[in-house]
């Protein structure tokens, strides 16, 4: 069962409602910000339930604005690197760490497709996500995120998807040979800013999901 301490997620959320986030969300690119409560119970559960976070070298696919990589050094990552395809959420990303005076996150521009077949492959310990869901015109690329994130991953994965999307998930870990643990269920709150929504504000449910590779033996 997992385990919370309330105070410290409690002081992480209030450190990350304090980033700034995407000025002018791409609709296209599904850019809405991991809410500061939910990214700071994902980062709670890696590093106090399953330790993957200290002293890890981290990745963040997808970045945006940079709330997850700077979550991830708050809570000890010795490194992490956030890969963005969006030039204006790094220009956000790199002020919010300069903000936070934190100096082991890197931002790299590029898509996260091109990513797979790179010197990349299998160079960090643990990879976070908050990857785009996946709307009718971007069917299937939560999927890519996903295997991206397999595959430049040496041990964890942690990925967060709509709770309506876990059972097709569990299909395909199986298929890639991953096994595939629903940690935590919460509430997304996509907010005003996306302007195809005809309601104001927009909850929808979530998993953090964790992937594991069998047969890798565990970094102590
Ligand atoms: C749901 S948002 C999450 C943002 C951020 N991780 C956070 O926690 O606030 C998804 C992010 O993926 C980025 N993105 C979409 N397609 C991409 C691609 N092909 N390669 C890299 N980034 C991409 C978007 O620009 C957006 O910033």
């Amino acid at each position: 069962m997992l385990k919370f301490q309330h105070k410290k997620v409690k002081k992480l959320e209030q450190i990350l409602s304090t980033l700034d986030i995407f000025e002018k969300p791409n609709i296209a690119l599904e850019q809405y910000p991991t809410p500061p409560h939910i990214a700071a119970h994902m980062l709670h559960i890696m590093a106090e339930n399953t330790g993957e976070v200290e002293e890890r070298m981290v990745a963040d696919l997808g970045c945006g604005c940079g709330t997850l990589s700077i979550a991830a050094a708050i809570c000890g990552a010795s490194m992490c690197v956030g890969f963005e395809i969006d030039a204006n959420a790094l220009e956000i990303a790199q002020r919010n760490k300069e903000d936070m005076e934190l100096e082991n996150i890197d931002f790299i521009q590029c898509d996260v497709q091109d990513l797979s077949e790179s010197r990349w492959q299998k160079a960090f310990d643990t990879v976070i996500l908050n990857p785009p869901f996946g709307t009718k015109s971007n069917k299937g690329i939560d999927m890519m995120f996903l295997k991206t994130a397999l595959s430049l991953a040496r041990h964890t994965v942690y990925s967060l998807h709509k709770s309506s999307t876990i059972e097709h998930i569990g299909k395909k870990a199986k298929q890639w040979n991953v096994k595939m643990e629903p940690l935590y269920e919460m509430v997304f709150n996509v907010n005003k800013s996306r302007k195809q929504h005809k309601s104001e504000s927009r909850d929808f449910q979530v998993h953090l999901l964790r992937f594991t590779f069998p047969n890798v033996i565990k970094k102590s």
